[in-house]
């Protein structure tokens, strides 16, 4: 999406797309909303879609698909081994990332297990921009830590920084040399960091951390599952990228790289995921739990018509209108919220709009996890779903006591090309509304409470009658407008 001026001087997001499909959605009135919050125990996660507008939980395979992709899904070979599409995947990879190796995965999470399980061994250490939940996740199932080195600036919500998922370099080598190199697994940079509110990092940045990589002989396994943000970013806002094309941000950043891999229901809008490498020691290495946890090498557990898509899908990232859409959006709603007070993640980045749930909602303590009933508060008063991530999404220690999250946010995650701005407005109006209202929600507390990974199924009720009074307010504001 060039930036087309408005002569109004508005800043407009403008489609470089169609929409030739379309699914009905439903809103449903808001004491339904207020019955499927109390079914779904106060997460998102369990809420039905029958009673959900705007679904901005994930742009996790959800992205809206173009009609080359559906084309292409079409005209799949389907086979258990040797299929022409897979080879198909396995040229692209070799073109945009030039890398040899190509091993295929069910999604991204399926990467970690196996990197992590070849890669990571009891005590080691893996020294990251920042951790996303199943990485991390992974990497201590197989007796590995995590240590975050972002630079300090990735951790103010609110800044001009235009690269807060940079990693601190002087950090990550005071790392290797207090604990030994030989204790480092691999150097993970998360490129679109999710979990800061879709921050990039810059190219340089990764160059740095490469420099720092050669002197103490370790790999650079990167995630590329956020790359087309990412990439959006270093062509508008490196000053030295901007004659490159996407194209070639993609290599560039690549030849730094030992390991990458990605969800593919993130980078090229579809479902599936991989690895790629230039080393056939880390390759074999891989192939073999590829075959155990996946599945055969020529489709890794993912439907040969995926495979078609993500080809497609991959080579469409490298069009600039495609990867500026969502950064685009997002700009849009992040700016006009923040022009109206509302407490964001500033500058905007990738992925979604972040609510800033401690200053949404001062006045409820980490205990009563302040973002999880931010996301209820919004689905009750807008049918709009997003993602707590916050202290919901971390696990207890080893003590069974909580581990407060350095940010409480409420992401509303826009998958690309899938809403329009008046849904968008909507959205705006909603929260701009609540944030008027915010003294009427209160907190949460679980009352069911998984031990692994317990912001999918956890179940939290609320610790007052506040989602009534919530309701009662909102009737009396917009009478029967839903
Ligand atoms: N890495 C990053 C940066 C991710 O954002 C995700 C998924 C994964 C790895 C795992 O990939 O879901 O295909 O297994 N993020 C989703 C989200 C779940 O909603 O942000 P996966």
């Amino acid at each position: 999406m060039s930036k087309v001026s408005f002569f109004s001087g508005e800043a407009v997001p403008l489609e470089m797309h169609k929409v030739r499909i379309v699914q009905k959605l439903n809103l449903v009135p808001i004491e339904r909303r207020l019955a499927a919050l109390n079914e779904a125990g106060n997460n998102t996660f369990l809420l039905k879609n029958a009673d959900i507008f705007l679904d901005m939980l994930t742009d996790s395979g959800v992205n809206a698909m173009s009609d080359k992709q559906l084309a292409a899904m079409m005209e799949s070979d389907d086979s258990y081994a040797g299929s022409a599409t897979f080879t198909k995947l396995e040229n692209k990879i070799r073109e945009l990332f030039g890398k040899e190796y190509f091993l295929p995965v069910h999604q991204g999470r399926a990467a970690e297990n196996i990197i992590s399980r070849v890669f990571v061994t009891p005590g080691s250490i893996v020294p990251m921009n920042y951790h996303f939940t199943t990485t991390k996740a992974h990497i201590v199932l197989n007796g590995g830590s995590v240590e975050e080195i972002i630079i300090d600036e990735g951790l103010k919500v609110t800044s001009d920084c235009q690269f807060k998922g940079n990693m601190c370099t002087d950090k990550l080598e005071e790392t290797i040399v207090r604990n030994g190199a030989a204790k480092i697994a691999y150097v993970r940079i998360e490129t679109g960091t999710n979990l800061i509110g879709g921050q990039p990092h810059s190219l340089d940045n990764l160059r740095e951390v490469r420099k720092v990589c050669d002197k103490y002989g370790l790999m650079i396994v990167f995630d590329a599952s956020l790359l087309a943000d990412n990439l959006y970013f270093i062509k508008t806002r490196e000053e030295a990228c901007k004659n490159l094309s996407i194209r070639e941000i993609t290599m560039q950043i690549s030849e730094l790289c030992d390991i990458i891999y990605f969800s593919a229901r993130k980078l090229g809008c579809a479902r599936g995921g991989g690895i790629c490498t230039n080393s056939q020691e880390a390759f074999l290495k891989m192939r073999e739990l590829v075959t155990l946890y996946e599945g055969f090498l020529t489709y890794g557990g993912m439907s040969i018509r995926e495979i078609e898509a993500i080809t497609v899908g991959l080579e469409e990232t490298m069009d600039e209108d495609m990867v500026s859409q969502g950064p685009q959006f997002i700009e849009y709603m992040v700016n006009e919220l923040d022009r109206q007070g509302v407490p964001v993640i500033t500058p905007a980045g990738g992925l979604g709009c972040h609510l800033d749930a401690m200053r949404f909602l001062p006045h409820i303590p980490q205990s009563q996890y302040p973002a999880g009933a931010l996301a209820s508060a919004l689905y009750l008063v807008s049918s709009v779903r997003g993602m707590e991530r916050g202290s919901v999404s971390e696990q207890r220690d080893e003590n069974g006591n909580e581990v407060y999250s350095n940010m409480e946010l409420l992401r509303l995650a826009l998958p690309r090309r899938v809403f329009t701005l008046s849904q968008l407005k909507y959205a705006i109006d909603r929260i701009v509304w609540l944030y008027k209202n915010r003294d009427l929600v209160g907190g949460l507390t679980f009352v069911e409470e998984p031990k692994m990974l317990r912001f999918f199924f956890g179940k939290l009720a609320t610790t007052s009658d506040w989602q009534s009074k919530l309701l009662e307010k909102f009737k009396a504001d917009l009478g029967s407008n839903l």
